[in-house]
């Protein structure tokens, strides 16, 4: 037999959860308009060498990858940033920089399945392209901050960890890990909260760190002050870069919300400056958003070096969260005006007031199933319209038809003539 499940951690949207997934994208979509971002897309299916990566990210071991009947390597896309890079690299040329982009891909990744991780998502993503001045990163968190503050959470609810590749990038220098494995450390430390110390002193050392470089790095790693961090660095471009956005943010009156987290270098191998993540203050989540600048993944694709900064915001922990919350809300289906005939010879006029209500911008639906009045009542308040137009035999004689409001439960007759004054 024919297996109606979905594929397993892919989901099906019922009428009900489209209605939710059409509130979350309005309004990601509301405020990347509101600042001033345009939407983009591109197909699902991609080439599969644009997610392959020398640095091991997990991104790339969890393709759902296929070969085409011509027999190229296609990947459905486990992420928008590349096919984006792709973009920008075609049209380079024609392109006015910097640009400001988003879109809303649904994205699938062969995952081990996690509260809050899935084998399809949304993600909502927005990008800077071709600025390369840390404003562009404010401008991303203002963007975050706004459309979490749209979805209805609170300053106590939710915070932005931010740290900035840099600094690690120091740390190594610092402790002589060379340059060519430092995107390979990042790889590595975002699993530290995954995995034992054990585990993770086992794949620093087959990169080959020794055990001493290790300890030093978790030295490094613990000291959380900022300050601190920037007496003990010898590069301190990470440091002075964080100092400049709190300090853009705190004008700008959203400081409040940031909190620097060194422990936050994120998994994917092309970020090369400020990392962020938002999560609940005491992250109990598994990240809601992740981000970064990534300044160097257009010319990884054999392009000039291009600035980038941008985030993802994923659906499924958005809205595990509101509803850990209790903050989902109730969409429940909307009609102005259920149309109901008792008769097959009535469909026609029937269609006629629908089609006359609907050219005024009324929603309206028409229930053909001629079942009994009572029958008929409860499907029509099942169906959320505001109001029923009853088309009784003995009213229809007189031209006129009977208007039920659902909510008030009172009904008057109406000549059919009026119908439209009335509705309007
Ligand atoms: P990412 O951290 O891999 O970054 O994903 C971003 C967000 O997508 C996560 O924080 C989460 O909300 C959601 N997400 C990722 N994987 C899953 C999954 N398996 N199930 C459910 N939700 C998931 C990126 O993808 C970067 N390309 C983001 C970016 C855009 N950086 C710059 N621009």
């Amino acid at each position: 037999m024919t297996d109606l499940q979905p594929v397993k951690g892919t989901r099906d949207f019922f009428p009900e959860d489209m209605r939710l997934r059409n509130w979350l994208f309005e309004i990601w979509r509301r405020a990347s308009v509101q600042a001033g971002f345009e939407e983009y897309d591109t197909c699902v299916l991609e080439h599969e060498n644009l997610y392959i990566r020398k640095a091991g990210d997990e991104i790339s071991k969890q393709l759902f990858s296929f070969e085409d009947k011509s027999g190229r390597r296609l990947a459905l896309r486990p992420e928008m940033t590349p096919s984006l890079a792709r973009l920008i690299l075609q049209h380079n040329k024609s392109l006015s920089f910097p640009i400001k982009w988003f879109s809303i891909p649904q994205c699938f990744r062969y995952e081990r399945m996690t509260k809050g991780r899935r084998r399809e998502h949304f993600q909502w993503n927005a990008d800077i392209i071709g600025q390369p001045d840390i404003l562009a990163e404010a401008e991303i968190l203002l963007l975050l901050i706004s459309a979490c503050e749209s979805l209805g959470l609170t300053k106590k609810e939710f915070n932005i960890f931010i740290s900035d590749r840099r600094i690690v990038n120091a740390i190594l220098n610092q402790i002589n890990v060379p340059d060519d494995l430092h995107s390979k450390v990042m790889v590595i430390l975002d699993k530290r909260d995954k995995i034992s110390s054990e585990a993770l002193l086992d794949m620093l050392e087959n990169l080959g760190m020794s055990e001493k470089q290790v300890g030093m790095l978790n030295d490094y790693l613990s000291n959380t002050d900022l300050k601190d961090l920037e007496k003990n660095l010898n590069d301190t471009t990470g440091v002075e870069q964080l100092h400049r956005l709190i300090d853009i943010m705190d004008a700008a009156g959203y400081s409040a919300y940031l909190k620097f987290d060194i422990s936050i270098v994120r998994g994917l191998s092309y970020y090369t400056g400020a990392v962020f993540e938002v999560n609940s203050p005491d992250k109990k989540h598994r990240a809601i958003c992740g981000g970064g600048r990534y300044d160097s993944l257009l010319s990884a694709f054999g392009g000039e070096t291009v600035p980038a900064v941008g985030f993802g915001f994923g659906d499924v922990v958005a809205l595990d969260v509101l509803r850990d919350l209790g903050r989902l809300p109730e969409l429940p289906r909307k009609l102005d005006y259920t149309i109901i005939p008792f008769a097959s010879e009535q469909v026609g006029i029937a269609l006629k007031i629908a089609a006359d209500l609907r050219m005024q911008g009324y929603v309206v639906d028409c229930n053909f199933t001629m079942k009994k009045m009572k029958k008929t009542m409860r499907h029509a308040n099942e169906s959320g319209a505001e109001k029923a137009i009853l088309l009784f035999p003995e009213e229809l004689t007189e031209d006129k038809v009977v208007i039920r409001d659902m909510i008030l439960h009172e009904q008057k007759p109406v000549k059919i003539t009026d119908l439209i004054s009335i509705a309007e």
